[in-house]
């Protein structure tokens, strides 16, 4: 492709998003039904609804820019996509997969938002107002779907990652000293290596 005016760079990046909310489109299922919070399953699971809604609106920018959508692939996605499914391949707990999937669909909605800002601009420079309305309007779902994931992280899963596996060691701590504050047991289950938490389980 023909890469000299910031048109054509406008079309590449354009290109390169559209590849991203399809890989993302494949991979948000297999993320909420990996997930366990209530709450962090059905974000996602509206985050897959609103992903291929941007799908919808890319199309249109290229349909009104006479230009194919295809021939790019977002390696960019690829890889943020390819440490979620590395995160769930650890088998980790469930409270600690669930702050793990936060950590990875977050920065998936970073990712989108930098591309989604920088084409909104291209398309006002370059007198498209339609479309800098259209990709304002998924950069918008994107920021929200990120302060989204951080309101339920700090909310709950968060919390809940904090004492995974904590169970176990409390009987454990219980019997040689009866009251471990709080702060300790933290510091202590953070301790604990990947190692002994994958035997456990
Ligand atoms: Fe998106």
């Amino acid at each position: 492709m023909e890469m000299e005016t910031l048109r054509d760079l406008y079309i590449d990046e354009l290109k390169d998003l559209y590849s991203a909310e399809k890989q993302l489109v494949r991979a948000l299922p297999k993320m909420a039904k990996n997930a366990t919070n209530p709450d962090l399953k059905e974000a996602l699971m509206n985050h897959l609804a609103e992903t291929e809604g941007h799908v919808e609106r890319l199309e249109e920018i290229f349909k009104s820019l006479e230009a194919s959508p295809r021939g790019k692939k977002c390696v960019g996605m690829e890889g943020l996509i390819e440490e979620a499914n590395e995160l769930l391949e650890e088998d980790p707990e469930e409270e600690v997969a669930d702050a793990g999937l936060i950590s990875k669909a977050q920065h998936v909605e970073h990712y989108e938002m930098a591309g989604y800002g920088t084409v909104r601009t291209y398309a006002m420079v370059l007198g498209e107002e339609r479309h800098a309305r259209l990709l304002q309007q998924t950069l918008d779902e994107e920021q929200n779907a990120d302060r989204l994931l951080s309101q339920i992280a700090e909310g709950s899963v968060n919390l809940e990652a904090a004492s995974a596996g904590e169970d176990e060691e409390e009987e454990e701590e219980q019997e040689a000293r009866p009251r471990t504050s709080a702060k300790r047991r933290g510091q202590s289950a953070s301790k604990r290596s990947s190692g002994q938490r994958a035997k456990a389980r």
